[in-house]
């Protein structure tokens, strides 16, 4: 076998022989505890036929847009949902990506460069970090949440310093301190980006909205394949970092434009989201009432994300396999996702599901745990 071959082979036995390895599935059709459709927009009958009939009214939408957005890819429409996606959150300009995943790598692999310094929080999503990688700027990580370590690196960074967080972290179910987070990169002439993936949908236009902290962050980046059950992402903030993405950005410059259909069902989303305010209620009640069961310790308690803590791959692989075996689907984390010894059950809590069933999950969870 060539040298790469091998390789290859090797690392997959590898994650094989650890229980780590990923595989591609057919949903289990057992209750929904682990995927991010928050308040059951992606399984909505009724959202889905004003889906079709948007298709009805636009029928060029579904195709795609023939080239880069910066050379023959855009339309009135697509230039439209943006000012209107803008306004909705009340910053100076919106920018659509085909997912939340492409607009961070745009941003943050353009954003910053050689003299500069992005600072992390050690929890935030993937796509910052490769986003990063590309950037070559320098990339610190601060302790989750501590703003004490943080403010110690901030004292050391040299050139522009970005710091970047998740509002609702997705993978510990808790909040950001925003509010902090804002006075202390004031002070070190730091600029704020957040990352609000999880968040908007589930706290209506995010917490960047909800606490009015709009003027004081660089930039946020929105997502709309989790709360909002469809795809896409955008970074809001001022027209100068649109017009400077739109500039620099590889991963916006040299890559087909979303199709129009995309751009519609955003707004479609958000309309839908302002109809159903009932949602985002009954979210927040079958949360509350896992949480009778005492089994969170970290995540917060108006988070749809729960971390249950289960130290232990095999152990966290078979209290999910018990939960399996009563219908309930939910999600083992284990490495590479989170480190060795933070294995964890990551509980995600919806608008849909029953009383019923979040008992039956806590107390399988409290029995075998
Ligand atoms: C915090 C966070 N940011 C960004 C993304 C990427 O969003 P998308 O799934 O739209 O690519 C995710 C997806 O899991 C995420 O959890």
């Amino acid at each position: 076998m060539k040298p790469l071959l091998e390789q290859i082979r090797r690392l997959l036995e590898h994650r094989q022989q650890a229980g780590t390895l990923r595989d591609l599935q057919p949903p289990s059709g057992y209750i929904d505890f682990y995927s991010n459709d928050y308040l059951g927009f992606s399984r909505d009958t009724q959202f889905q036929k004003r889906l079709v009939s948007l298709l009805s009214n636009y029928p060029q939408c579904l195709t795609g847009v023939s080239g880069s957005r910066v050379i023959v890819g855009d339309s009135v429409q697509h230039l439209e949902i943006e000012s209107w996606l803008a306004q909705q959150h009340r910053v100076e300009a919106a920018l659509l990506f085909g997912s939340g995943y492409l607009a961070n790598l745009a941003l943050f692999s353009c954003i910053v460069g050689w003299h500069d310094t992005i600072i992390v929080d050690e929890c935030i999503h993937r796509s910052v970090h490769d986003g990063c990688g590309l950037s070559r700027a320098k990339k610190w990580k601060f302790r989750h949440n501590d703003l004490d370590h943080l403010e110690s690196l901030l004292k050391k960074a040299s050139g522009n310093i970005i710091v970047a967080v998740e509002s609702l972290y997705s993978m510990e179910g808790d909040l950001a301190p925003l509010i902090d987070l804002v006075t202390l990169t004031e002070q070190y002439d730091a600029h704020l980006i957040v990352d609000e993936a999880h968040a908007v949908g589930v706290f209506d236009y995010g917490l960047v909205a909800y606490h009015g902290l709009q003027s004081k962050v660089f930039a946020t980046l929105v997502a709309f394949g989790k709360a909002m059950g469809i795809r896409g992402g955008a970074l809001l903030g001022s027209r100068l970092m649109k017009s400077y993405v739109v500039n620099y950005a590889s991963t916006f410059v040299y890559t087909t434009g979303i199709p129009l259909f995309q751009a519609l069902e955003i707004r479609e989303a958000y309309r839908y989201l302002k109809e159903c305010p009932e949602r985002r209620t009954a979210l927040q009640e079958a949360i509350a009432r896992f949480r009778i069961y005492g089994l969170s310790s970290t995540s917060a308690k108006c988070s749809p994300i729960q971390i249950v803590s289960i130290t232990g791959t095999e152990h966290v692989r078979r209290v999910s396999s018990i939960a399996q075996q009563n219908g309930l689907a939910v999600y083992p984390i284990v490495a590479p996702t989170v480190r060795e010894g933070s294995e964890c059950l990551r509980i995600c809590l919806h608008a849909f599901n029953k009383a019923e069933e979040i008992d039956l999950l806590g107390n399988l969870l409290r029995q075998n745990i």
